[in-house]
Parts: structure tokens; sequence; C-alpha cells
């Protein structure tokens, strides 16, 4: 562990490298973040897969939100209010008077604790943070630990637990910007994605669900089959960023979907025991958006896996419930597996 860089109070963030087999993961304290994947190809060198900064700052002034840990609350609330228990909660509102990613109490805002661990066959990391009761107005103490173990053979497992002294509402997720094309400045478009997931969300213009559940057959949402993105991409709006829906949901880990760029032959599975996964083609990202090395970023230039609950759910009776209750612990898992030919 090391330091990376200093918030603006002068604490430090740390930098931690997992690796495994030939992969590598660094891991910032800040927003429990994913700042690098390096995997290795077959051009024998390794190359970065995640989209990242190499400031404090950088991230602090953007929101990208490359590879942050997001909570207490996962993409959108309509008009950053939902009621719980027949009280009334009123949130930060910081996009387009709805919330995003909650807001300036988000958990990629906080500097986490983080410590190192060594196994056998593993390395991992376990970062902490708390919430108080009342912070930006939310219900419970909230304590959160984020595990990260780079298990054999390219497996970067991310488990959280979670606890609350009240009952609350909790989704969150890991904003990691993936692109296996071995050359961070390129589009990701021609890659091939294939997604378990036979319905969407509809949003609205600002990105709200409406609470209609669209059947992806016959849309350009049916990726059932693998499709390279750029395939159907112009038959959406905007490009995609959109929660697509999982069926079979219980407590057990399960693929549910893959991405490989052909000119890098650089595969990554996603599993998850979450119920839905936000798909972002980058759509919002301008062209010439600097990064880690001065490189250059694109529209479209990377794609998030963003595993969680449906967005809005506490404004939807009828979507699954994340609420968490005291006296339990909770646990969620997703896996990024990536491989090379
Ligand atoms: C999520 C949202 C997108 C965008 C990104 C952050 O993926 O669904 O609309 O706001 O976060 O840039």
């Amino acid at each position: 562990m090391r330091v990376f860089d200093k918030l603006p109070n002068g604490e430090d963030v740390y930098i931690s490298t997992l690796s495994n087999d030939g992969f590598e993961v660094d891991v910032l304290s800040l927003g429990a973040t994913i700042n690098a994947i390096r995997v290795p190809s077959k051009k024998g060198s390794s190359v970065d897969v995640v989209l990242g900064y190499d400031t404090v700052n950088e991230y602090l002034n953007n929101t990208t939100y490359f590879g942050m840990t997001i909570g207490r609350f996962a993409n959108r609330i309509d008009k950053a209010f939902f009621n719980l228990d027949g009280k009334k909660y009123q949130i930060d509102a910081n996009e387009n008077g709805n919330s995003l990613h909650s807001g300036k109490a988000g958990f990629c805002w906080k500097n986490w604790k983080i410590e190192e661990f060594e196994g056998k066959d593993f390395h991992s990391l376990k970062l902490t943070v708390t919430s108080p009761d009342g912070e930006d107005n939310w219900p419970g103490a909230v304590e959160v630990i984020c595990y990260y173990t780079l298990k054999d053979k390219g497996q970067l497992e991310i488990r959280y637990e979670a606890k609350t002294d009240k009952r609350t509402y909790l989704n969150l997720t890991n904003h990691s910007y993936f692109n296996l094309t071995g050359n961070l400045s390129k589009k990701i478009l021609s890659e091939r994605l294939q997604l378990d997931s036979s319905s969407y969300l509809e949003v609205g213009d600002t990105l709200i669900p409406t609470g209609k559940i669209i059947d992806v057959d016959g849309t350009p949402f049916d990726f059932r089959n693998i499709h390279a993105i750029n395939e159907r991409i112009d038959d959406t709006e905007n490009g995609y960023d959109h929660c697509f829906i999982f069926e079979r949901v219980d407590e057990s880990l399960k693929k549910r979907a893959e991405i490989i760029d052909d000119d890098s032959e650089i595969k990554m599975e996603v599993l998850t025991t979450m119920p839905a996964i936000q798909i972002y083609t980058a759509n919002f990202m301008e062209n010439g958006h600097k990064g880690k090395g001065g490189v250059e970023y694109t529209k479209n230039g990377a794609i998030c896996f963003e595993t969680q609950y449906y967005p809005d759910s506490p404004n939807h009776e009828e979507f699954p419930s994340c609420i968490i209750e005291p006296g339990r612990t909770y646990e969620y898992k997703t896996v990024y597996k990536f491989s090379s030919k």
C-alpha cells in the first residue's frame, strides 16, 4: 500500500495493488475505486482495461464515477424523494432535480478505511465505510465493507457486506468503465456483448424508469445471443444506458454477461447475485476527456456493467425491494472474470 494522493483537507488517499496469475488490480481508498485492471495480453505485455484518473482532484471534480463504489443508492431516484414506513425523505437532487448515485453524500466521495490481506492463492483488500443515521436525510447508520479478491485465472471478486441500525434502502454497485481493446483511447463499439436478460426498464427523458418493463424481443436490447454493440446502437435514443433485468434471481452467483474484443482477444464475464445490471456505453463522455497518463478518452470509449437493484426502486413497490433491516448482515457478490487467448 502506498500514498496515491491527498484529499483537499490533507488526508492521504491510498492505492493498493492486488496481483495474481499475471493479473493486477489497483484499488484506491477514495471511493473504494478500481483505478486499473491489467490483463496479460496475447502480445505478451499487460493491458489496462479500465478508465481512470491519476489524481484525487480529477476523481472529485468529475461525474464520470470511473471505477467508484456507488452507494447508498446506485443510479437514479425520482425527484430525489422516497417514502419508507410512512415517513418522507428528501435527499440531494444532483441531476435534473433527481438523485444520481446518491449525490453529495455518495460513498464514492468518501475515503474508505483500507486493509490488505494475503492468502495462499489469493490476495484481498478490505475497505470499510460508514454513513451516519440522517446523513443527507437517509435513515439508518449504515456500515459497508467491500472486499476485493483477485482469485486465480483473472477473477476479480467484489463482495459487499452491509449492516444497518434502522430499516433503510441500500443499492450498491461498482462503476468501472471497461475497454478491452488494449487502447483506452479507442471506442468499444465493435466489442460483442451477451446478456442473460429478456426484459429491461423503460425510462423517460431524464432516465427515470417509467415503471414499464419491456420485453427485449425484436428490439436493439436483445443480447440473449451475442451481438456487436455497434450493430444496433443507432436504433437506441442515445446509446445504451438501461437497466436489464435478470430472471431466476436467488442468493447464488450466476453468470449474467459476457463481452469480447475480437482484436485484443480479451474476454470478460460478469457473474453476480444482484437482480439487474445497468449497461452504460459512456454516452455522456466527451471526446478528449483526459484520463490516466494524459490519454484522451472518447464517447462510447467504455462500457459499464453496474450490477444492482433496479433504479428508483424505492418509488416502485412492484420492483424487487432493496430494504435492509437491523440485526442482519447483507451480502452481495459480483465477479469480473477476464481471459485472453
Ligand atoms: C450511470 C447512469 C448514466 C451516467 C453514469 C455516470 O451509468 O445510468 O446515465 O449518469 O452513471 O456518468
